[in-house]
């Protein structure tokens, strides 16, 4: 096409400088001392000739500037294996490995402390009040649930092991319940993302009908004010004589998740330079979420988008692509942000105990680690299930490259080893308490 649009140009310039000249005489003629014309109307002709000429002129430079631009009709060729691990061991490198590249990926340890805002500072008795709080069943409409009885801290990893979460009375949520731990690092919290801080978070189950369902915020608050101990907590924290509010008790729960946190996971300890603490496998699936672009979502030191350390693009679509998962396991019923049926809109999960708390997706749909992956790999990533991990490549016959693009086939050997990966995100100390 480009090269229609330069031999077009060849024929038309020599005719179109032809026709200009002709032009020229039949203005010159209007504009010369024979001239029908009055002052005002060869001023007018005038300027309308020029205008002419500089149009022409604007249209000529920008039809050759397109032509010249490099054609990037790219083929795909074959799906060749590269083997690029064995390759290079198979080579004895004597200068070691390769330097960086410009595009690398730094992987980052969690910090040992959760930032907080300016407005509710994290202070030991605020921490231990929070905690209080957090255990208490008497928060809710039938004194039967706390917030620990869906994030179970221990035995659950901060989540209940349900599909959806069960509240008062025996009510079901819609929902998987997300867990506590690490939460305290999420720009935006809930599954599509509709609270933007802890604070804020935390009022949404007290006065959720199917979870704690109290009916008000006075409700909340006029519980706390009748025991005499949490009046004693909160003049401690918040001064003699302040009130008991909604917004206060929020606070001191916020304060008390900003502990909850797990910088202790073999992945830590391997960033912190512990050479040991990930196998073989679990190196291997590092290479793979890297590779495959885990990364370009679950990325930074909380495994996602949506955090305080660093985050940029908090919400996602999922599924990213049309995929025959989305039936098996209703993805698409539930819009999230979106807020209607169809791929959704969700915030990127911090994938930090991932293997602890299952089962996963905003609807708790999938049981398994591995078929997660799976869904994440085809999903978000629009890889397929294949053989044996393979390398695209392009040629591209006009500028004579050779490019290599995103593999394309995720094995199952390349999924147990992002599983293994996956598992050694999750906390000692919690898997300790889990067993
Ligand atoms: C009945 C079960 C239930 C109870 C009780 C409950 N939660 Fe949740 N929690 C959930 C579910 C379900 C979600 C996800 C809801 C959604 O995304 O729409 C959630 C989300 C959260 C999140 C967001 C985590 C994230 O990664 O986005 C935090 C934090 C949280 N709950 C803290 C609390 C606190 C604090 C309390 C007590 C005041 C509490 N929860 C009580 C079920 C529960
Ligand atoms: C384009 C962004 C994107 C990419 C790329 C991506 N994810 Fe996700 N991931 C998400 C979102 C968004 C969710 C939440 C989906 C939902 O709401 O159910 C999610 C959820 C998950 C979950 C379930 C978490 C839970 O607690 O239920 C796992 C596991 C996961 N991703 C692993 C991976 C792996 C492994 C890869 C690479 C093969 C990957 N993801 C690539 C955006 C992405």
């Amino acid at each position: 096409m480009h090269a229609n649009l330069l031999s077009l140009l060849d024929v038309g310039i020599p005719a179109l400088l032809i026709a200009l000249a002709v032009l020229l005489l039949m203005v010159q003629q209007e504009l010369g001392p024979f001239s029908g014309l009055k002052g005002g109307g060869k001023i007018l002709l005038m300027s309308a000739f020029g205008m002419g000429v500089f149009a022409f002129g604007l249209k000529l430079t920008v039809a050759t500037a397109v032509a010249k631009m490099p054609e990037r009709t790219v083929a795909p060729l074959v799906a060749a294996n590269t083997k690029a691990v064995s390759a290079s061991a198979a080579l004895p490198s004597p200068v070691g490995p390769p330097p960086p590249g410009p595009g690398h990926y730094v992987w980052q340890a969690l910090p040992e402390k959760a930032p907080a805002p300016e407005d509710n500072p994290t202070t030991p008795d605020k921490v231990a009040l929070g905690k209080r709080l957090f255990f208490d069943r008497g928060l809710s409409a039938d004194g039967s649930v706390s917030c620990s009885s869906c994030h179970d801290l221990n035995r659950g990893a901060g989540a209940d092991g349900r599909r959806t979460a069960l509240g008062i009375r025996g009510q079901s949520g819609s929902r998987n319940a997300p867990t506590v731990w690490n939460a305290a690092f999420q720009s935006v919290l809930f599954w599509d993302g509709r609270a933007a801080s802890l604070e804020e978070q935390a009022k949404g189950p007290l006065l959720n009908p199917v979870e704690m369902g109290m009916p008000s915020a006075v409700a909340v608050e006029r519980r706390v004010v009748k025991n005499a101990s949490y009046r004693d907590d909160f003049a401690r924290v918040f001064g003699p004589g302040s009130t008991i509010s909604l917004k206060r008790i929020a606070e001191a729960i916020a304060a008390y998740e900003r502990t909850l946190i797990t910088p202790d996971s073999p992945y830590d300890r391997f960033v912190r330079g512990d050479g040991k603490a990930l196998d073989a496998a679990q190196l291997r699936g590092m290479a793979l979420f890297q590779s495959f672009g885990c990364v370009a979502c679950h990325r930074g030191p909380n495994f996602s988008d949506a955090s305080l350390l660093d985050g940029q693009s908090p919400l996602r679509i999922f599924p990213a692509k049309a995929t025959p998962f989305d039936s098996r396991y209703r993805l698409t019923a539930d819009g999230g942000a979106s807020g209607r049926a169809g791929r959704g809109v969700w915030r990127v999960p911090s994938l930090r105990n991932v293997a602890l708390t299952g089962p996963y997706f905003h609807n708790g749909s999938v049981d398994s680690l591995e078929e997660a992956v799976r869904i994440m790999a085809n999903a978000q990533l629009g890889m397929t299930m294949g053989p044996s991990s393979g390398r695209a490549l392009y040629w591209s016959q006009q500028d004579k490259v050779l490019s290599q693009a995103e593999p394309r086939f995720i094995s199952e050997g390349e999924v147990k080893d992002i599983v293994a990966f996956l598992n050694g995100l999750s906390s000692d100390s919690l898997v300790q308490h889990g067993k």
